[in-house]
């Protein structure tokens, strides 16, 4: 096992970790695991080739931690909240017993939360494990939502699917936040998909025959999955995501978002974990 700071893309500081399993890259801007590896197999993680590595400035892929809000709710100018714009600290690398290792990063205060500390532990071994701890040390009670926006990276856009959602209420940003249920087995993708899965604790599996394997997500304390591909128009508009890029990823989103979201009360810890396991499918016939 090993670790090395160095300065990576725009001189930011990231972190490298290399176990017997796989590799690891994290950038301190965010807390953002940008890479995953397990040897001998393909990248888990989709990181635009026009992300922005900037201080103050989200990274457009890998997996953001969004906190303490989702998306734009009234009255806040940031979109996703501030916690993916922020210089983390890391605190240190653990080694654990079956060859793995684990970061443990932190945001100990921020100017808008004084007493709400965040921890951040990423464990790299055969799977890839994040867990967002946030603790209310405040005096009242502390409402947030919290969400870890992966981005897997995938073969063709057009020829996954995605599994563990069937039947479960989704509100559809694509349609004014439309309440509907997913009545589809698998969901499968030919234009913007953004939907805020609710009360959706299955794992999630993303079946990939480019690829030739399936991603799981498994997840604790996440009562929210969110599915979102920008497809072509919204892919031109952004400034920092090339314009085919959308074919080569899906974002897989674990959390608690708006109906789920959290009420911490005084003196207590909200931990949301997520686990992504990958393993090999046959090519397709
Ligand atoms: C998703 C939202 O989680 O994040 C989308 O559901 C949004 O509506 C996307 O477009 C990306 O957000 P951002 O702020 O990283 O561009």
């Amino acid at each position: 096992m090993s670790m090395t700071t160095i300065n990576g893309r725009g001189g930011l500081p990231m972190v490298q970790i290399q176990t017997s399993w796989s590799t690891a890259e994290i950038y301190l801007q965010g807390a953002c695991v940008t890479h995953f590896q397990v040897h001998g197999e393909a990248p888990l993680l989709f990181l635009s080739e026009h992300s922005r590595f900037e201080p103050g400035a989200a990274i457009r892929g890998g997996i953001p931690i969004i906190f303490p809000w989702f998306g734009r709710p009234p009255g806040r100018a940031t979109q996703h909240g501030f916690a993916r714009l922020r210089a983390w600290e890391l605190v240190g690398l653990h080694r654990t017993g079956d060859g793995s290792a684990t970061a443990h990063l932190s945001l100990p205060t921020t100017a808008e939360l004084l007493s709400i500390p965040l921890d951040y532990y990423v464990t790299i071994g055969k799977t890839l494990t994040v867990e967002l701890v946030v603790r209310n040390y405040s005096s009242a009670p502390f409402a947030f939502e919290n969400c870890l926006h992966t981005y897997l990276a995938v073969g063709d856009i057009e020829r996954i699917r995605v599994t563990g959602l069937q039947g479960t209420e989704y509100l559809d940003a694509t349609a004014k936040f439309l309440r509907k249920q997913e009545a589809a087995e698998s969901i499968r993708f030919d234009r913007e998909v953004d939907r805020i899965y609710l009360n959706s604790r299955n794992a999630v599996e993303v079946h990939d025959p480019v690829l030739q394997r399936t991603v799981q997500v498994t997840t604790e304390n996440s009562a929210t999955t969110v599915i979102w591909n920008p497809w072509m128009t919204k892919a031109r508009d952004m400034v920092d995501f090339g314009d085919e890029e959308y074919r080569r990823m899906v974002c897989v989103e674990s959390g608690n978002v708006a109906e789920n979201g959290i009420q911490l009360a005084v003196g207590e810890e909200a931990r949301l974990k997520a686990t992504y396991r990958q393993t090999k499918s046959d090519a397709p016939g």
